[in-house]
């Protein structure tokens, strides 16, 4: 399965309101010196009340619906990869479908945690291998803070709401764009490290329960940490390989943006300079599954990806899940 997936268009979204590293000195017994040197975060962008992850997804896919010169209603398939949807029923891409103003699609939505934009980008190839005509929107979108403990000074720091898309089809655009290959993983024997139980089918609450800690993140930091190095490096590699690439091929790296150290770990053991890896964390925080498709869509706009570059995506998450896909612009 290879070259007939096209990138047609991306785009972004983060919410209006910012909270910075000084906003949550106020909130829990922490500090901008802390948050800064352990995680690389200033500030993240936070949905206002009502603002739900279908909002932010339908501004991200309307921009990738512009950048692609594409209306909503030529759309095939509509992907909204997301842990955090507006409900459980119904699904959040049924719910963009609507407010993009059109229906009959195949809507779905897909949580796989934070790799679920590469996730997405696999899924997609796969449809436009199948459907040489598809038209799909690949959303992934969260409102995280949503399911964020604020007395909880060990997550709550770290993670911002936002939405990522991109329109991928069967046949190419004028650049010819496309996803060269990818390598897609997961683990659940170590799910337990990074958590959001409550009110599942698991732990269901009852008419009249409040909520406790399992409702929200929950995550053995350290030990997400160090897999989350490993299997970033080891799936970089697997993919580079299956390409016939080297790191000294690469662009641009846009990683999953967790913390700045795991980032910088990855791209020194890739030997990736600094220069060419792709930081958002200090503005946007770790947006879960949108922060690759938020980086990606930023880097291109501005400038940072010319017409034949090589472009590596990693990513890391809750499941565990993680993956990389190779992109040429
Ligand atoms: N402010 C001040 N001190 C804090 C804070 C805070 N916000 N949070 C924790 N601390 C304290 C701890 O209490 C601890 O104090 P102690 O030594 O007195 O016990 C100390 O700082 C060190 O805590 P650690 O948890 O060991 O800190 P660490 O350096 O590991 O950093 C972090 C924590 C940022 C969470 C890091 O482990 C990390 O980034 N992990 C990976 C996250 C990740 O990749 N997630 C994957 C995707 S997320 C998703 O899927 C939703």
């Amino acid at each position: 399965m290879k070259n007939n997936a096209y990138i047609r268009g991306l785009g972004y979204y983060v919410p209006e309101r910012i909270l910075t590293n000084a906003d949550l000195e106020r909130m829990v017994d922490t500090s901008d010196e802390w948050i800064t040197t352990r995680t690389g975060i200033k500030e993240r962008h936070i949905a206002a009340p009502g603002e739900a992850t279908s909002d932010l997804a339908l501004h991200a896919a309307t921009a990738a619906l512009a950048d692609a010169g594409m209306e909503a209603d030529a759309l095939t398939h509509i992907l909204l990869y997301t842990l955090t949807p507006d409900y459980y029923c119904p699904p959040a891409a049924c719910l963009l479908e609507e407010k993009l103003g059109i229906r009959g699609k195949f809507a779905q939505d897909v949580n796989a945690a934070c790799s679920g934009f590469l996730y997405g980008l696999e899924t997609a190839r796969a449809i436009v291998a199948l459907h040489p005509e598809a038209k799909v929107l690949l959303c992934a979108a969260e409102v995280l803070t949503s399911r964020t403990n604020w007395a909880d000074r060990a997550t709550c720091v770290l993670f911002g709401d936002g939405a990522g898309a991109m329109v991928i089809t069967g046949e190419p655009g004028p650049d010819q764009a496309h996803i060269v290959d990818a390598r897609i993983h997961s683990d659940g024997s170590l799910g337990h490290l990074l958590t959001v139980k409550g009110g599942g089918s698991a732990a269901p609450l009852k008419l009249g329960d409040t909520v406790d800690e399992t409702f929200f993140v929950q995550m053995a930091g350290q030990e997400v940490f160090k897999n989350a190095v490993r299997s970033m490096v080891g799936v970089c590699e697997e993919v580079l390989e299956a390409s016939g690439v080297t790191t000294a091929d690469i662009d641009l790296l846009v990683p999953h943006q967790a913390n700045l150290r795991i980032i910088d770990a990855v791209a020194k053991k890739l030997s990736i300079p600094e220069g060419q890896c792709v930081i958002t964390i200090d503005r946007y925080g770790n947006s879960s599954a949108s922060s690759v498709g938020i980086a990606l869509a930023e880097a291109k706009s501005t400038g940072r990806i010319l017409p034949g570059a090589k472009v590596l995506l990693v990513a890391f998450g809750g499941g565990f899940t993680w993956g990389a896909s190779l992109l040429q612009f």
